[in-house]
């Protein structure tokens, strides 16, 4: 039998040469004669060993990285085929600490199964859950996921048995299931890494989905800056409809459930959940008053779920293994694993997926390693371009919903992007005002006009120009769209402009604005 070779087609290893490394691979194991495969798998989620290329062998799977196409001949003359060792092996990929650590529910086969093979899929599980809803009642399933505990993972943290309950119980002649995989957040993969990885996971989550709630008809909203993805997931409906896991009859039972995949363009905006709406209605992406509530008016005006990728893809194992298995994960209100994506300026940045309950220091620190320049971590920007900056004194906060709300801050998607001593905190709140000002969607005053208020406020305390009048205007500013703003793009700017005003005022003061060297030799 060949030997299986894994070099990851995720679009995070192309881009570091992984379709380069498999390229040449191909032609060294021609022209050498080996009997060996090389598999195109998802990534691991150890995106600085990247690309990362792993060997299946006796003693289990043994990864090297990360290889360039000159290492090939190299690693083929040290016996690569076998696993033997080699300056970049690794090691027994499931032995390395960064994966050994993790808790891997949702991602427990991206990067180990071929993405498009359904045989493989099955063979590691997939489909169990499925299996299992179709024997049971929607009011069951719904009951089911609302014990795991399970709440979205697009930002909000809503319960999504409840959401599904709301949408099982209203009326329409239509039901919808929309997956948000728009993923706009600063330093965010995990949405990308399941389509390109596990796409059948998140197919199978929506088929629940629909049966849970009597929805016939699903759509993937991703953003074209995905290509590979929407490949991916375009590749894997069509396997999932030619076997019968979509179609008039899901696996064969009563239920009915097919799905499209849908491009927008990619406006930060569009990932909330009205306006992913009307964009997936051919407008414009403008946000929606709520109510109507779209389980209630969604999509065409019908019942609609909306849950984030990672909230559907998390429910197979919930009905693989049930709700107690999930629920005893996680601490207080935030049950099971999150998959926390470590970005920025670090030394270890990947995806990292684990019960809610680690601090955000061992996530930093010891996850991440630190920064990648080396120089001491100043401050942690979590959950995306609208959450809050957290300094060193608050790396104790414990991941979990309440605990971040309880620190003004927030989880969202979870993605951690991390800054060392050399960040200017009050650019960085100059950046979420810009941010908001050019990704409004000018639906309200406080959002559309206050973010550019806010951006020459900031100039002015930078300029030096009455800078404490000015601050107390900035505080006001943040007040008004905090509590005026229609959607959580203005709601929220607030959250990075005050807790780098909070945490970090000494990059407010006029003159030098922080004591860094680095900072210091570049006025
Ligand atoms: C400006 C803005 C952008 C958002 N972007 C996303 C996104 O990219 N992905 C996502 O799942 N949710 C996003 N949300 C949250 C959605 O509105 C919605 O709460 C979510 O899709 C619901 O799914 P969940 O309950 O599974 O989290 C965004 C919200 C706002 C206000
Ligand atoms: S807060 Fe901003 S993005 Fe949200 S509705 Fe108002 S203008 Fe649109």
């Amino acid at each position: 039998m060949s030997v299986k070779i894994y070099i990851p087609g995720d679009s995070g290893a192309i881009a570091v040469g992984a379709d380069k490394v498999a390229a040449r691979m191909a032609q060294a194991l021609k022209a050498r004669d080996l009997d060996a495969r090389i598999i195109r798998n998802g990534s691991r989620g150890l995106y600085w060993l990247e690309p990362m290329v792993e060997v299946e062998t006796d003693r289990g799977r043994v990864a090297y990285g990360p290889v360039k196409t000159s290492d090939l001949d190299g690693l083929l003359d040290a016996g690569l085929l076998e696993g033997e060792d080699h300056p970049l092996s690794l090691g027994l990929t499931e032995e390395i600490p960064y994966l050994k650590r993790q808790t891997r529910l949702t991602f427990a086969r991206c990067g180990i199964t071929d993405p498009l093979s359904l045989e493989d899929y099955r063979e590691h599980g997939g489909l169990t859950g499925l299996t299992n809803a179709i024997a049971m009642a929607p009011e069951a399933i719904v009951a089911q996921v609302t014990e795991s505990g399970l709440r979205g993972r697009g930002g909000a943290g809503f319960p999504t048995g409840i959401k599904w309950k709301t949408v099982l119980e209203a009326q329409g002649a239509q039901k919808y299931i929309i997956c948000n995989a728009d993923e706009g957040d600063s330093g965010t993969f995990a949405d990308r890494m399941i389509m390109e990885g596990d796409p059948f996971v998140l197919i199978e989550g929506m088929a629940i989905a629909g049966i849970a709630t009597g929805a016939t008809r699903g759509y993937i909203y991703l953003r074209s800056e995905y290509p590979h993805a929407v490949d991916m997931m375009n590749r894997a409906v069509k396997v999932a409809r030619e076997n019968n896991i979509l179609g008039t009859s899901v696996l064969g039972s009563s239920h009915a459930f097919d799905m499209e995949v849908r491009v927008g363009a990619g406006a930060y905006v569009c990932g909330e959940e009205t306006a992913l709406l009307e964009s997936l209605e051919g407008r414009r992406g403008v946000v929606r008053a709520k109510p109507p509530l779209p389980a209630h008016k969604g999509f065409l005006g019908q019942p609609t779920v909306v849950n984030n990728m990672v909230s559907l893809a998390s429910v197979p194992i919930i009905m693989e293994k049930g709700a107690e298995y999930y629920r005893d994960f996680g601490m207080g209100r935030s049950r099971g694993t999150i998959p926390i994506q470590i970005a920025g300026n670090v030394k270890y940045g990947g995806l990292f997926e684990a019960a809610f309950g680690m601090t955000l220091g061992e996530l930093v620190e010891d996850i991440g390693g630190g920064t990648a320049t080396g120089r001491p971590v100043r401050a942690v920007q979590v959950g995306g371009p609208l959450g809050a900056y957290f300094p060193r004194e608050l790396f104790d906060t414990p991941f979990d919903y309440e605990a971040f709300a309880a620190k003004d801050g927030l989880i969202g998607h979870a993605g951690i992007v991390v800054f060392d001593d050399s960040v200017d905190m009050l650019k960085q709140a100059r950046f979420a005002f810009e941010f908001c000002a050019i990704e409004s969607c000018g639906k309200c005053t406080p959002c559309r006009i206050g973010s550019t208020r806010g951006v020459e406020v900031v100039d002015r305390i930078r300029d030096g120009i009455e800078p404490e009048s000015q601050i107390n205007l900035m505080t006001d500013l943040c007040n008004t769209m905090k509590f005026g703003s229609l959607c959580a793009l203005g709601g929220f700017t607030p959250y990075p402009v005050m807790s780098a005003l909070t945490h970090f005022p000494e990059d407010f003061r006029p003159g030098p604005r922080m004591a860094s060297p680095v900072n210091q030799a570049a006025e």
